[in-house]
């Protein structure tokens, strides 16, 4: 008796262990699932919001529908991590209420307890939407409201007398993102407003007074403006200081729909001033949306976007979840000739889930190598006066995608990546990106599942594109018309941040 009672406990014991590793080895393994980017559990994500860093946590809101995977009546989901690789699901932050959906927006911590709610409360300043007013084909669907927890972020509570910002008649009146400014004393919140830039400040993130508009004369005809962001920024390592304005918008972006750019300027407290013209912050489709953490340590500037377009984000071929984020980056302002440019340097932590597999100091072209592409990570240097490359992922299906510079552009086509009938934009044309006559001089990719991160000359140039491959790719090749080799190829694993 005895005997089979512990024969029990044994095969019990197995069996517990069996469906644990089953459980575990099922979790974040669905076909497309980024394995080091942060995605939703499931259903359907957009923008990163809230971007905070508190008591050694960096938090991560999101636009989030717990209900289906696309886009519907928003909510603020929640994400935490301490090295902004590693993420932990959190409970849904904000939920919609009688005032509407909660669409994008901000958090600060209010150190000075300026709005009474505490000490170092988190403070969410975020955009209603109210669907009923805009359904009635009302241009006042949007406004401001705030919410605020005294818990790190696990719970919150709404404040009473939202509206904090009321709309006066202006459609698409929303994405605040708010900071303390030293300048005067109060905060500021940057606003989109349709196709323009609204700048308040409010002494208690209550009372809001409107100080100035931003639009450059003949802009660009770029759709709706959303998700501003206004950050005063280092010039290398001189004492000088410039702000920079990112912007996000919603169509026409350099290789079609949603897009970043940003301007650099002046802003005198109230008013902000471009000193040169807008530039784009990435070039692939796949990058938008993206703002910056507040409250960090070392005034470190961390930036996230959500890696998708509103042209395809609802169609892309993944079911139980839909979109992920970039991975964090750093920004640096620098200055290069005359211009000033924003860099992004892929945050230093990722190198924590890295692993070398190949390193070779002078590679000749062309290079042909089997391996999965999935979750690598490819450097390199290139020599010479010209930019002429190409680099191919292909598989045994006969699908690739393409990177190849050219002169002064770097073009990347996903053509014949896999899957991209699901959308007649998503694959129809070859992307470029304009190199400002650049010298490109390294190269930094990054491949998850299905997405790659094109960093070049040090994050000088960035370009992002998603794809759908029916297989992962295995096959590395990389040629050049006129160079003979490259230098310091290195090709890293990338762990997953999400297998136990
Ligand atoms: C940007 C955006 C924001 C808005 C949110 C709604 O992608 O359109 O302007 O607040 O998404 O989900």
């Amino acid at each position: 008796n005895i005997l089979i009672q512990k024969k029990m406990k044994k095969n019990l014991a197995f069996g517990l262990i069996f469906l644990y590793t089953l459980i575990f080895s099922q979790y974040y393994s669905e076909k497309y699932r980024p394995q080091f980017h942060f995605s939703p559990e499931k259903m359907w994500m957009n923008d990163p919001n809230g971007l905070v860093y508190f008591n050694g946590k960096y938090h991560l809101f999101y636009q989030y529908y717990p209900d289906a995977n696309v886009w519907g009546p928003m909510h603020w989901g929640h994400a935490v991590s301490t090295d902004l690789i590693h993420w932990k699901h959190l409970p849904i932050a904000l939920y919609p209420d009688a005032l509407g959906w909660i669409f994008s927006g901000s958090a600060v911590i209010d150190k000075n307890n300026t709005a009474g709610f505490g000490k170092n409360a988190m403070v969410a300043i975020f955009t209603y939407h109210n669907d009923e007013i805009w359904k009635a084909g009302n241009k006042n669907t949007e406004s401001q409201g705030i919410a605020y927890s005294l818990d790190e972020g696990n719970t919150w509570t709404k404040y009473e007398g939202n509206p904090v910002l009321n709309n006066q008649g202006e459609q698409d009146f929303r994405d605040p993102k708010v900071f303390w400014n030293d300048k005067i004393n109060q905060w500021t919140m940057v606003l989109a407003v349709q196709d323009h830039l609204q700048i308040y400040s409010s002494p208690n993130l209550k009372n809001w007074k409107l100080e100035s508009r931003f639009k450059p004369e003949n802009d660009l005809d770029v759709g709706v403006w959303e998700c501003p962001d206004l950050i005063k920024m280092k010039v290398g390592n001189s004492k000088e200081e410039k702000w920079v304005l990112i912007q996000n918008h919603g169509r026409k972006a350099p290789n079609g729909g949603s897009g970043t750019r940003y301007w650099v300027g002046d802003f005198d407290g109230k008013t902000f001033k471009n000193t040169q013209p807008s530039v784009w912050m990435d070039y692939g489709t796949d990058f938008y949306a993206g703002v910056t953490f507040s409250n960090v340590p070392n005034d470190k500037i961390l930036f996230i976007a959500w890696m998708s377009n509103w042209l395809y984000a609802t169609k892309v071929p993944t079911e139980a979840w839909r979109s992920a984020m970039t991975l964090p980056r750093e920004l640096f302002l620098k200055k290069i000739g005359s211009q000033y440019i924003l860099t992004q340097k892929i945050i230093d932590t990722f190198s924590k889930i890295t692993s070398p597999v190949l390193k070779v100091g002078e590679l000749k072209l062309p290079f042909e190598k089997k391996l999965n592409l999935a979750q690598k990570e490819i450097t390199f240097n290139i020599e010479g006066s010209q930019n002429d490359f190409k680099i191919e992922f292909a598989n045994a299906k006969k699908e690739f995608f393409e990177i190849a510079l050219k002169g002064n552009q770097l073009i990347t086509d996903r053509k014949k990546s896999g899957k991209t009938d699901f959308e007649e934009t998503f694959a129809e044309k070859p992307q470029t990106m304009d190199l400002r006559n650049q010298k490109i001089r390294n190269v930094q990719l990054i491949l998850d599942q299905a997405s790659v991160e094109i960093l070049l000359n040090d994050g000088e140039f960035s370009m992002t594109n998603i794809y759908f491959p029916s297989e992962n790719f295995n096959l590395l090749k990389i040629s050049s018309a006129t160079k003979s080799g490259i230098k310091n190829l290195k090709i890293n694993n990338i762990r997953s941040i999400w297998k136990k």
